[in-house]
């Protein structure tokens, strides 16, 4: 590998290793987070996720041995020896990660022979047998488990699977055996007995994760290109290391209130009586719902910032016409721009030279849905600039949000070559580099228009994204389907998004592909109304979804589930609000607050929202029973009040219209009436559900809007509930007008 070890040198925060053949950079960023960049293409390279110099300055020691570097801080240990082999401590001196001595078995059975018999009957096989030119293989132990990796499909525990990372859209139903989704999120969890630590390879180039799928005795990252780049997190817990990844690639800011109501969809709402009627259809079944979005359907011929005054009207009329009902507009907007004389985007785009070019330097064109399209070139900040301002026209006449989609890219005469010439700011490079990144730059450049010409806080929803674009961007998990393991897999998918960064994450409720039924619709409202982007879309050609399609029942139903979030919403809310300091998602799996819990670490069935609440839906046909697994504590049954020690296993029935929750003992959880849409009226009552025991909260309340928040312009409320239920109110900041009554609504337990 490197070769022996020569020397060192040192320079404030970083360390440069000299092997004989290999330089390697440690560069401590906290004490709990240091950086391993072995520079095998480009020692200076700058994150698209990391945006700004994230270390502070503390102290380290490093010691030199005969064969080894030692570099220590306060709370982890590196140590490196001859080769380029590494050992990681915690602060303790606990072994976290050792680097691999053995040589890879690179799956033995696969051979040329064996892969042309598999292709030959049309089995796709991955070619094992592959040393990656950028590769880390690390050992494993049999209790380890990994989570986040963003959106990738299966169960919340990684472990066995092996995944790439390689923006995908993918049409066909997603089953386990996907390696890759539309998101690349090459952050690893590593859940070891009684230690936990993070994985951060910073390399937007085609990678995988290999986690004990080639092996039992080591997992490995291998990349086609770019550096070996590797964030080492440390932590106690599970919640320090998703904190203090969040500390490097941002968080999720606050949303606008209204986008956390719930949000009707479907590709085919072809005209604004359409959608008009979709909206008054919500109001006299009285189902709160706040957003409506408009699918490719109101453009011109799919092209983009172009509105189709034929069967939508004037764009002004519509979205006032909703705005009068209480629903604010999204509207999509894709990145392949139709390639076609005379259309203004393709004008503009020529001359400002803002479309990527093939190796040749010719304007590149493939097809998507407006027939042959460019692509701008969306790492570069003028075309960045160039792309927002357009939202104007949208923004200016009613258009509150912006979804962008198919930006993979998604092409439909191949993939882009990866040759294609793109940029990462001035800096020219390929599409091999730049893949990964073109949903994010994507989301950055829709975020910075939308908030320099609306002043709001920017609602904007990508398929595609990297490691950071929490930071301009919600997310969801694309094309899914009507099926019940779609309906199952959610749980884990967003859990691991949360894992990743990514709070504000959802998917389409219902499925977005085949035939949803009443049943399974039922149970996805249940299942989805505490997913932090609540959205309801399907497809084309597929069973309309909205609740009143399915009957009765399922009115009833899903008005019930979506009153109960519009209740919850301010803890919702506050749950957004502390995540802008710690990182931690809305949506969490039992994994990160009960992480020595055997019982947990495969958990797909149930989750938390925050610490307080958990939610076990019935995600099996035909099912009306459901067993919930209870984490340690006292947990109180919140539609009978009854009382549970966790650390067991209960049988909870659960007909159609009931979905099981638990609120944890020692809870306050603020409440509101529910309303029609946010903005039917102020909020004047606050309610703190609250169970036994002694507990505190911190409720968050500003405009819910814009930017005021940060001169200042909030109040945060501190309560404390002792033992007799009495409660005293503390206002931390207080500079906003405040309720006019503050309730107090004890769960009646039994
Ligand atoms: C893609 C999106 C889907 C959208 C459709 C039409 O398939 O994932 O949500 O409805 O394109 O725009």
């Amino acid at each position: 590998m490197y070769g022996n070890i020569l020397s060192y040198e040192q320079n404030d925060n970083q360390i440069t290793i000299y092997f004989e053949k290999q330089k390697v950079i440690l560069q401590i960023i906290r004490e709990d987070i240091v950086r391993v960049l072995v520079p095998y293409w480009m020692e200076d390279y700058q994150s698209a996720a990391i945006e700004e110099d994230k270390s502070v300055p503390c102290t380290y020691t490093v010691e030199e041995y005969e064969n080894m570097i030692t570099v220590k801080t306060g709370k982890l240990t590196i140590k490196l020896e001859d080769d380029g082999y590494m050992d990681v401590y915690d602060g303790s001196g606990k072994l976290l990660m050792s680097d691999y001595r053995g040589i890879r078995t690179l799956g033995g059975e696969v051979n040329d022979e064996a892969n042309a018999l598999l292709a030959a009957e049309g089995h796709v096989m991955e070619n094992m047998a592959y040393n990656y030119p950028v590769q880390t293989v690390k050992a494993l132990d049999t209790t380890d488990c990994f989570y986040g990796l963003g959106d990738k499909t299966g169960f919340i525990n990684k472990r066995g699977y092996e995944y790439e990372n390689w923006n995908s859209d993918l049409p066909q139903a997603h089953t386990e055996s996907f390696p890759a989704l539309y998101k690349s999120i090459p952050f690893l969890i590593c859940k070891k007995k009684n230690a936990v630590f993070g994985l951060f390879f910073d390399n937007s180039f085609r990678s995988i994760f290999n986690l004990g799928k080639e092996s039992e005795d080591y997992f490995f990252y291998g990349a086609e290109g770019g550096n070996l780049d590797c964030y080492i997190i440390g932590g106690n817990t599970m919640v320090e290391v998703v904190s203090g990844y969040t500390y490097l690639t941002g968080t999720t800011p606050l949303p606008q209130r209204w986008t956390l109501g719930l949000q009707q969809s479907r590709w085919g709402y072809e005209s604004a009586s359409d959608l008009l009627e979709v909206a008054r259809g919500y109001r006299n079944h009285r189902i709160p719902c706040d957003a409506i979005h408009l699918d490719i359907d109101y453009m011109q011929g799919f092209r983009v910032f172009t509105w189709n005054e034929k069967q939508y009207g004037p764009i002004e009329r519509l979205t006032g016409d909703l705005k009068s009902l209480g629903f604010k507009p999204v509207c999509i907007i894709d990145p392949g721009t139709k390639y076609e004389k005379e259309y203004f985007m393709y004008e503009e785009g020529v001359l400002g030279d803002y479309f990527v070019k093939d190796a040749e330097g010719k304007l590149y064109v493939n097809a998507v849905w407006p027939g042959d399209a460019n692509f701008p070139d969306f790492g570069r900040s003028e075309v960045r600039e160039w792309w927002a301002s357009h939202h104007e026209g949208l923004l200016s006449n009613g258009i509150m949000g912006i979804w962008n989609d198919m930006n993979e890219p998604a092409s439909f005469h191949g993939e882009l070559p990866e040759d294609v010439q793109m940029h990462f700011e001035e800096r020219q490079t390929t599409h091999e580099e730049m893949h990964n990144l073109y949903g994010h730059f994507m989301a950055k450049a829709t975020y910075e228009g939308i908030k320099e010409i609306s002043g709001r806080r920017p609602f904007v929803i990508t398929r595609a994204c990297y490691a950071g674009t929490q930071k301009y961007s919600t997310v969801w998990t694309g094309d899914n389907q009507s099926l019940w393991s779609h309906l199952q897999m959610m749980i884990p998918q967003l859990c691991n998004l949360g894992l990743s960064g990514f709070a504000f994450c959802g998917a389409d409720v219902g499925g977005f592909g085949a035939d949803c039924t009443k049943e399974l619709m039922c149970r996805w409202i249940e299942a989805a109304c505490f997913s932090p982007l609540f959205r309801n879309h399907s497809a084309r050609g597929t069973k309309r979804q909205e609740p009143w399609q399915f009957g009765e029942e399922c009115v009833d139903i899903t008005r019930k589930y979506v009153e109960l979030r519009y209740r919850f919403l301010p803890y919702i809310y506050d749950l957004f609000y502390q995540g802008t300091k710690t990182g931690l998602p809305v949506m969490r799996p039992l994994v990160l607050h009960y992480e020595d819990d055997p019982e947990v670490q495969n958990m797909n069935g149930e989750f938390l929202v925050g610490e307080n609440i958990l939610v076990a839906p019935v995600v099996v046909e035909g099912e009306n029973k459901k067993i919930v697994y209870l984490p340690e504590g006292v947990w109180y049954d919140y539609w009978t009040g009854e009382c549970f020690q966790g650390r067991q296993y209960i049988m909870k029935d659960a007909p159609l219209e009931t979905l099981p929750i638990y609120i944890k003992a020692g809870s306050i959880i603020p409440t509101y009436d529910p309303v029609q849409y946010i903005g039917q009226r102020t909020y004047t009552t606050l309610r703190l559900l609250t169970t036994p025991g002694v507990a505190s909260w911190n409720h968050y309340l500003d405009n819910g809007k814009d930017f005021r928040y940060k001169d200042g312009k909030y109040n945060l409320y501190h309560f404390e509930k002792d033992m007799a239920g009495n409660i005293t109110t503390t206002m931390l900041h207080e500079n906003f007008p405040g309720y006019l009554s503050i309730m107090v609504d004890p769960l009646l337990a039994k």
